[in-house]
């Protein structure tokens, strides 16, 4: 019997992450994103990073119009961003802060930082797909990180 996805679900919740915004853009240079925490880095040599994108989500098939996306690293009081970009639907970048990076796609202001990527390889993975993106550009600022933990919002306690 295969194992329950929600059990799965609450498992890994335990398994605590950063949260970041995911934008990319169609043909027409429309932006689009969502909220994502399945990210880790790849490689160093070539600089690598994926991304694992459901299938239902509506910026699915922009991936692959423009072959690009940006990771938008959130900061502690992003999480109305977070919010927002986690649900389908409306003009998501309305009244959103964002200026256009050097691949022409969105890049989200007062973010902890982001990293621009190409995407150089789509492997499949159930009801997701995963897309390695190699690095072509990576700015960080200063400060702390919104974090997602047994499915909340939570903020760094430094000791
Ligand atoms: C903390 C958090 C992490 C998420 N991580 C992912 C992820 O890694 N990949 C994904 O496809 N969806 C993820 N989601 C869900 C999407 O953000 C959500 O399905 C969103 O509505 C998709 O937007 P769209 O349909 O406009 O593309 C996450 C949601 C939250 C709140």
């Amino acid at each position: 019997m295969p194992f329950d996805p929600t059990e799965l679900r609450r498992v890994m919740g335990l398994f605590a992450t950063g949260v970041t915004v995911i934008t990319t853009r169609d043909q027409t240079g429309k932006p689009y994103g969502l909220t994502a925490n399945a990210v880790t880095s790849l490689s160093l040599t070539p600089p690598l990073l994926l991304i694992c994108v459901d299938r239902k989500a509506e910026t699915f098939p922009h991936f692959f119009d423009s072959k690009i996306f940006v990771l938008n690293i959130l900061a502690h009081h992003q999480e109305a961003l977070s919010r927002r970009f986690a649900t389908t639907g409306g003009d998501k970048f309305a009244g959103v802060a964002h200026h256009l990076g050097r691949l022409g796609t969105p890049i989200l202001e007062e973010t902890l930082g982001h990293i621009e990527c190409r995407i150089v390889e789509t492997l499949e993975g159930g009801d997701h797909v995963i897309h390695i993106g190699e690095v072509e550009h990576a700015e960080s600022g200063g400060g702390r990180p919104l974090l997602f933990f047994r499915g909340k919002y939570r903020q760094l306690v430094e000791d």
